[in-house]
C-alpha cells in the first residue's frame, strides 16, 4: 500500500500495453538492417586474426577480381576519418565515442577481430566470399588477455571520509575479501547495423544506436563534415543494453564507404564480431573490506576495484557508484584502478559499474551478517543513512526500507533457519538469500515538440528513441494524460536528428528526463489552442479572451462551463484554417551537471531469493524471486514489470551462465555465438515477483518517476549468490557461480 496516494490520473499509472507491439508483432516494423535502396551494396569486414602486432602487407588481388565486388578499402583507400572530440555534456552537443581511434586509422592491431580491411560488393554473400578471399600478413606478438587483474596504472581515490584503514584494524570484526566479473558481452538479438547513405553533399546513416543525437555529432566529426550535413536514424531497436550506446567502427566504415562508392552501403555486424568489437562488461576484481561493531553498526568500508580496459581507451567501470550512500558508515575509501588487455575497448553493460560494485559489496555484507550471527535484513536495516554520507546531502526520496520490510514480507523471510543446509522441501534443501540495491535517477536534457492537428490526432515528437523499453507507450501516456485524449489518438515519433534533440537511452533516464518536455509541450499546444480559439472568425468564441477559455479532454470551452458545450479541437482548427498548433518543451539535465546537487537521487530495492539444491545430483534451480523497487511514480505498471522481470532474468544469467573466454594464444573470445556464450533462457527461470513502492519523486520531475530500466539487474547475482551460500555452504566470489565450484568443497 503506497504511504502517498498519487493523484488520480488518467492514463498514466494504467497497465498500457505497447503502442508499437501491433508494428513489432506484424513484422511491420523496419529496425535497421531491414532499410533497402535501389543501387544498395553491401559491406563485410577483414577482421584481424591476431590481437597484438602490425599489418605487414593486405594483398587485395584475388579479391578484387571476385564477381560483384566494387572495391576492397584499407587504410590507403578509404578517405580520411577523423577522431571525434569528446565532449562530456549531455544534451545536443553530446560527443562521446568509446574506441576512440578511427578505423583504419594506423597499421597497429590491438585487439583481436579489429577491422583491417573492408570488402564491398553488390551482394552479402559476394562480399563474404571477397572478405574471405583478402590475405593479410601480419608481425604478430603475444596478446595479453590475462584473467588475473592487478592494477597497472596508479589507484584512483574516488570517495574517502573519515579513516577506514585505521577503523577496519581496531573493529571486532572484519570481512576482507576479492570478489571477481568475468568480461560479460551483451548480446541484444538485433545485430548492431549501420545503412550509410551519401547523396554528394549530406549523409544519412540508419543505424542502431542508443543515442541518435550524440552518434549524428561523433560521425559529422569523423567524416569531416558540419553536424547539418548528417542525418541518424534509428526508428526501433532489437534491444541495446549499453553497446548502442555509442558509435562502433563500423559505422564510420559504412559512412566512408559510401561517400567512396556514390552507393547505400549496408554493414551488418555478425554475432562473432560483436564479441569483438561492439563492447563489452570489462572483467572486474573487487577487494571489499568492512568492518562492524558486535552490535552490527559499519565502521568501516573499503572498496578497491580494477577493471581491465583495452590498450588504447581508459574506460572505467564505476564500481563504487552506489558504495558512498548505501549504507551509513563513517570511515570509507573506494579507489579504482585499470589494467591494460589486448580486447576492444568495454563499454557500458545494463547498470554499469553499479551492477558489478553492488555483486561485490552485498555479497560482503552477507558474509558479514554472518559473522555477526545477525539476519541480514537487519544488518541493512540499522546501517540505514539519515543523508547520502558521501555527498552530504539528503536524499531525494529513499525508501529502501519499505523495500526490505515488503520484500521480507511477500517472500515468507521470517520463517528463514539462518542454518546452512537447514532448510528443506519437498525433498530438496532450499536456500534463501537477499541483497539490496540501488541505481543512480537523474535527467538529461530533453526536447519535445507536441502538435494538435485539425483531424482530431496529437503528435510527439523528439529526437530520442526507444530501444524496446516502452519509449513510444509512454510518451503516447503522457501526452494522452495532459490533453486528455485516448491513446489511439496520439501519434509518437522519435529516432531521427531531424527531431528536437532527446536524450541518450542510458542511464534508464529516458523517462524522468521526458516528463517535464512532453508535459510543458502538451501545455504550449493548448495555449496555442486557445489562442486560436479567440481568433478564428465563425467560432462561437471569437472575439473572447483566451484567458476565458479552457481546454479539457479535446474540447475548448468557456471558462465555468462544461467541455461538451465546447467546441472539438479539431473544428476550431478548421475554422482557423489551421492544419496543426503546436508548443515545444524542454527539461534540464541534471547528469554530468557541473553544479553540486542539493539531493542525492537515487532509486533502491531489494532481491530476495529462494534456491533449490539436490547435493545428491549436484542440481541447482533458482525456485523463487520476489523483487521490490522504489522508483517513485510507476507510469506504466506493465512496462515497469517487464523491465524488473528482464533484469532479474539476466541477473540469473549473470550469477550462472555469462562469461566471455578470451584464448590465451590468439587473444580471440572464443565462444563468441549463443550456442557458447550462455544467457538465461525460459527453462533456468522460475515465476517472479515484482513489487513496486510507489512514492513519486517529485524532484525529478512533476510526476515523480523515475527510471527503470537497469535497477532490476543491480544486487540480483549477489541475493543469488547469498542464497547459494545458504543451502550449500559454499560462498562463490568469482561469478559465474559454476557447479563444479559446489561439487568441489562438497562434505
Ligand atoms: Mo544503459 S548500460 O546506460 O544502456
Amino acid at each position: 500500500m503506497p504511504a502517498s496516494q498519487p493523484d488520480p490520473l488518467s492514463v498514466i499509472g494504467k497497465a498500457q500495453p505497447r503502442v508499437d507491439g501491433p508494428l513489432k508483432v506484424s513484422g511491420k516494423a523496419v529496425y535497421t538492417s531491414d532499410h533497402h535502396f535501389p543501387g544498395m551494396v553491401y559491406a563485410v569486414p577483414v577482421c584481424s586474426t591476431i590481437a597484438n602486432g602490425e599489418i605487414q602487407g593486405i594483398d587485395t588481388g584475388a579479391a578484387d577480381k571476385m564477381p560483384g565486388v566494387r572495391a576492397i578499402f584499407h587504410r590507403k583507400n578509404i578517405g580520411r576519418l577523423f577522431r571525434a572530440g569528446i565532449s562530456r555534456s549531455f544534451g545536443a552537443e553530446m560527443s562521446h565515442v568509446d574506441e576512440t581511434r578511427p578505423p583504419l586509422e594506423d597499421d597497429v592491431v590491438r585487439y583481436y577481430g579489429q577491422y583491417v580491411a573492408l570488402a564491398v560488393a553488390d551482394t552479402f554473400e559476394q562480399a563474404s566470399a571477397a572478405a574471405d578471399a583478402v590475405k593479410v600478413t601480419y608481425r604478430s606478438r603475444q596478446p595479453n588477455v590475462e584473467t588475473r587483474l592487478a592494477p597497472e596504472t596508479n589507484q584512483k581515490v574516488e570517495s574517502e571520509r573519515g579513516d577506514a584503514a585505521k577503523a577496519f584494524g581496531a573493529a571486532a570484526i572484519q570481512v576482507d575479501q576479492t570478489y571477481d566479473l568475468p568480461p560479460e558481452t551483451h548480446n541484444p538479438i538485433e545485430l548492431h547495423a549501420s545503412v550509410a547513405i551519401w547523396d554528394g553533399t549530406a549523409f544519412t546513416l540508419y543505424e542502431t544506436t542508443q543515442g541518435v543525437v550524440n552518434h549524428r555529432n561523433v560521425l559529422a566529426q569523423m567524416l569531416g563534415v558540419p553536424k547539418d550535413k548528417v542525418r541518424v536514424v534509428s526508428k526501433f531497436l532489437g534491444s541495446g543494453f549499453g553497446n548502442k550506446l555509442f558509435p562502433w567502427t563500423q559505422s564510420a566504415l559504412a559512412a566512408a564507404a559510401a561517400r567512396q562508392l556514390g552507393k547505400p552501403v549496408k554493414f551488418v555486424v555478425s554475432r562473432r564480431m560483436m564479441f569483438q568489437s561492439v563492447g563489452h562488461r570489462p572483467r572486474v576484481s573487487q577487494r571489499i573490506r568492512l568492518s562492524a561493531t558486535r552490535e552490527g553498526k559499519l565502521t568501516s568500508l573499503r572498496q578497491d576495484w580494477v577493471n581491465h580496459t583495452s590498450i588504447l581507451d581508459d574506460y572505467k567501470e564505476n564500481c563504487g557508484e552506489a558504495t558512498p550512500f548505501m549504507y551509513s558508515v563513517p570511515n570509507l575509501r573506494i579507489t579504482s584502478a585499470a589494467a591494460r588487455r589486448n580486447v576492444g575497448s568495454p563499454t557500458a553493460m545494463r547498470g554499469p559499474g553499479a551492477v558489478p560494485g553492488l555483486w561485490a559489496t552485498e555479497s560482503a555484507m552477507d558474509e558479514l551478517a554472518l559473522k555477526l550471527g545477525m539476519d541480514p535484513v537487519q544488518l541493512r536495516l540499522v546501517n540505514e543513512p539519515k543523508i547520502d554520507e558521501g555527498l552530504k546531502i539528503p536524499f531525494s526520496s529513499r525508501h529502501l526500507k519499505e523495500c526490505l520490510a515488503t520484500g521480507a514480507e511477500k517472500f515468507g523471510w521470517s520463517k528463514r533457519n539462518p542454518r546452512v543446509g537447514s532448510m528443506q522441501r519437498d525433498a530438496l534443501t532450499l536456500g534463501w538469500g537477499m541483497a539490496a540495491c540501488s541505481w543512480i535517477a537523474e535527467r538529461f536534457a530533453c526536447i519535445a515538440n507536441v502538435e494538435l492537428l485539425d483531424d482530431g490526432t496529437a503528435r510527439v515528437s523528439s529526437g530520442t528513441q526507444d530501444i524496446g523499453t516502452g519509449t513510444y507507450t509512454i510518451l503516447a501516456q503522457l501526452a494522452a494524460e495532459k490533453l486528455g485524449l485516448p491513446i489511439d489518438k496520439i501519434e509518437v515519433v522519435l529516432g531521427d536528428t531531424r527531431l528536437p534533440p532527446g536524450p541518450l537511452s542510458g542511464g534508464s533516464m529516458v523517462t524522468a528526463s521526458a516528463v517535464p518536455a512532453v508535459m510543458e509541450a502538451a501545455g504550449k499546444a493548448i495555449d496555442a489552442l486557445l489562442a486560436t480559439a479567440a481568433k478564428a472568425t465563425g467560432s462561437k468564441f471569437a472575439g473572447r479572451k483566451a484567458s476565458e477559455l479552457e481546454y479539457t479532454n479535446g474540447f475548448v470551452h468557456a471558462k465555468g462551463e462544461s467541455a461538451s458545450s465546447g467546441i472539438p479541437f479539431a473544428d476550431l482548427l478548421r475554422m482557423g484554417n489551421l492544419r496543426a498548433v503546436s508548443g515545444l518543451g524542454s527539461s534540464q539535465a541534471t547528469f554530468g551537471s557541473a553544479t553540486k546537487p542539493k539531493l542525492s537521487s537515487h532509486s533502491f530495492g531489494a532481491h530476495f531469493v529462494e534456491v533449490t539444491w539436490q547435493p545428491e545430483i549436484a542440481r541447482l534451480r533458482v525456485s523463487r524471486v520476489v523483487t521490490v523497487i522504489d522508483a517513485g511514480r510507476i507510469l506504466n505498471p506493465l512496462a515497469g514489470r517487464n523491465q524488473i522481470e528482464g533484469a532479474v532474468v539476466m541477473g540469473i544469467g549473470m550469477s550462472f551462465f555469462e562469461e566471455t573466454l578470451y584464448d590465451p594464444r590468439s587473444g580471440a573470445p572464443i565462444n563468441s555465438n549463443l550456442a557458447d556464450y550462455i544467457v538465461a533462457s525460459n527453462a533456468d527461470v522460475p515465476a517472479l515477483e515484482v513489487h513496486f513502492v510507489e512514492f513519486p519523486d517529485t524532484n525529478l520531475n512533476e510526476l515523480g518517476a523515475r527510471g527503470i530500466g537497469e535497477i532490476g539487474l543491480a544486487g540480483a547475482a549477489a541475493a543469488i549468490a547469498n542464497a547459494v551460500y545458504h543451502a550449500t555452504g559454499v560462498r562463490v566470489r568469482e561469478l559465474p557461480i559454476k557447479i563444479e565450484n559446489l561439487l568441489s568443497h562438497q562434505r
